[in-house]
């Protein structure tokens, strides 16, 4: 294994971590069984043959896993950052070195840098695009529209993205099939609930070394993510306290034993705060206002807008970082109030971002719907495809296998009484 500095294009943090971040990768690659099945399949099959295609994504060891796939199944690929907090920059290092694939992404790059990252991306004039919260799909068609000619079709990774697509389908400026991939059943009920439920307290713990039991945590968002960190929140001990705008959601948090009032009361009460809404302004200054001192404030939703962090800082006097990616607020009255990675998806920022087991399944809906979009994409109109259910199916059936679990199947008269309207009483 090499540490040399590699021919190919990149702008990583440092090259030197190659060797962690290859050993990173590795352990990562034993939880994703169903990426592996695939890659093996894409090796012999070469789908994805002279394919240009670019990943925005978290730098991970998961992406990198995803990234083997689609490098074994033919595609060039360049990586960018879907996040300025969430890169590893040892599987950066790695991804170049190892791999030979070239990324353009640090930790704590400058909003700049990042967007600098876009626009490498849009040069590369890719055929395909992984986008994650539709960044590289929106700034193309914004700036660059005539590179939009030349694609086949993107897939979209998380909800707010998929928000954007429909939006840009909406104004009527979408010229390409792209693919939820989040909309995925073996995605969100997994990736977004389980994954997003253990990293985002994980981002916290490791953060602040917080004891949760006892604590009251407020969950902003009761959607597949926020049912997932509140239902882990409670199985730390804490009383979890739900914020809606939903009835449906709202009435579904009340039946799974929760409390569920206005942020307005919450921001009283709370020691932990955390968004997932993919909405802005959820915590705003009239919730700093009277906060209780020591509150804790994170998001894990897409986008840093869902803290109102220019307000915390009009109301407070002064900041410092007093742990890693822990700033103090301090508040009239000498209240203090402590942001978590700068109000960015706090599961990256502080941890490292969801489990390999579960985005084992996310990523096969990825490398599949890329392959999907090259078989399909001259029938394929310009609008929002869910991923087809046979492969959605496929997926859970994989992975069930590959946790060593079985299923019954029907029996002939099973399937009969099923297809038929006549049987009943
Ligand atoms: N941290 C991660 O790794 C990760 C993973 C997956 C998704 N996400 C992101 O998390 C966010 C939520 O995703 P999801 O799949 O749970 O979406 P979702 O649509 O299932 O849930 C969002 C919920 O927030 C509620 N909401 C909207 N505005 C609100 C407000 N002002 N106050 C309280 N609740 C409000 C909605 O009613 C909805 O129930 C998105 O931005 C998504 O992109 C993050």
């Amino acid at each position: 294994m090499s540490t040399a500095m590699p021919a190919i294009e990149h702008d990583i943090k440092d090259i030197s971590l190659a060797p962690q971040g290859k050993k990173r990768i590795d352990w990562a690659e034993r939880e994703m069984p169903v990426l592996r099945l695939i890659r093996e399949r894409f090796r012999a099959e070469q789908p994805l043959k002279g394919v240009r295609l670019v990943a925005c994504a978290h730098i991970t060891t998961e992406t990198a896993n995803l990234a083997r796939a689609l490098q074994a199944g033919g595609a060039e690929s360049l990586l960018i950052a879907s996040n300025p907090l969430s890169t590893q920059d040892d599987v950066a290092a790695s991804l170049v070195t190892d791999y030979g694939i070239p990324v353009f992404a640090m930790k704590g790059e400058t909003t700049d840098t990042y967007r600098r990252h876009v626009q490498t991306a849009l040069d590369f004039a890719p055929d395909i695009i992984i986008d994650d919260g539709s960044d590289v799909v929106a700034t193309m068609i914004k700036e660059r529209p005539e590179l939009a000619k030349k694609i086949v079709g993107s897939t979209e990774e998380t909800t707010t993205g998929i928000v954007r697509l429909e939006a840009m389908h909406k104004a009527g400026v979408l010229t390409f099939p792209s693919i939820a991939v989040n909309n995925a059943q073996t995605k969100h009920f997994f990736d977004n609930r389980y994954g997003t439920g253990q990293s985002t307290l994980d981002g916290v713990i490791r953060a602040t070394n917080l004891l949760l039991a006892g604590l009251k945590v407020v969950v902003a968002g009761y959607g597949w993510c926020g049912r997932g960190i509140a239902m882990r929140a409670k199985g730390h001990g804490a009383d979890v306290i739900i914020t809606e705008i939903d009835p449906t959601k709202g009435i579904e948090a009340v039946m799974d034993g929760f409390r569920v009032m206005p942020m307005a009361d919450a921001a009283k009460e709370g020691d932990v705060f955390i968004t997932v809404t993919g909405n802005k302004s959820v915590i705003r200054s009239e919730h700093f206002e009277v906060m209780k001192t020591g509150a804790v404030v994170c998001n894990s939703g897409h986008f840093n807008v869902e803290i109102d962090i220019p307000a915390l800082e009009k109301l407070s006097n002064g900041k410092r970082e007093v742990r890693p990616l822990v700033d103090e607020y301090v508040l009239k009255g000498n209240r203090k109030v402590y942001l978590l990675g700068e109000g960015r998806l706090v599961n990256l920022a502080t941890a490292e971002g969801h489990p390999a087991a579960v985005m084992d399944m996310s990523f096969a809906n990825q490398a599949l719907s890329a392959e999907y979009l090259l078989k399909n994409y001259k029938t394929l109109k310009p609008q929002v495809y869910v991923v087809p259910e046979h492969l959605d199916r496929e997926i859970a059936r994989l992975k069930l296998e590959s946790m060593g679990h079985k299923l019954d199947k029907l029996t002939p008269e099973q399937e009969h009484y099923l297809a038929s309207w006549q049987e009943g009483t």
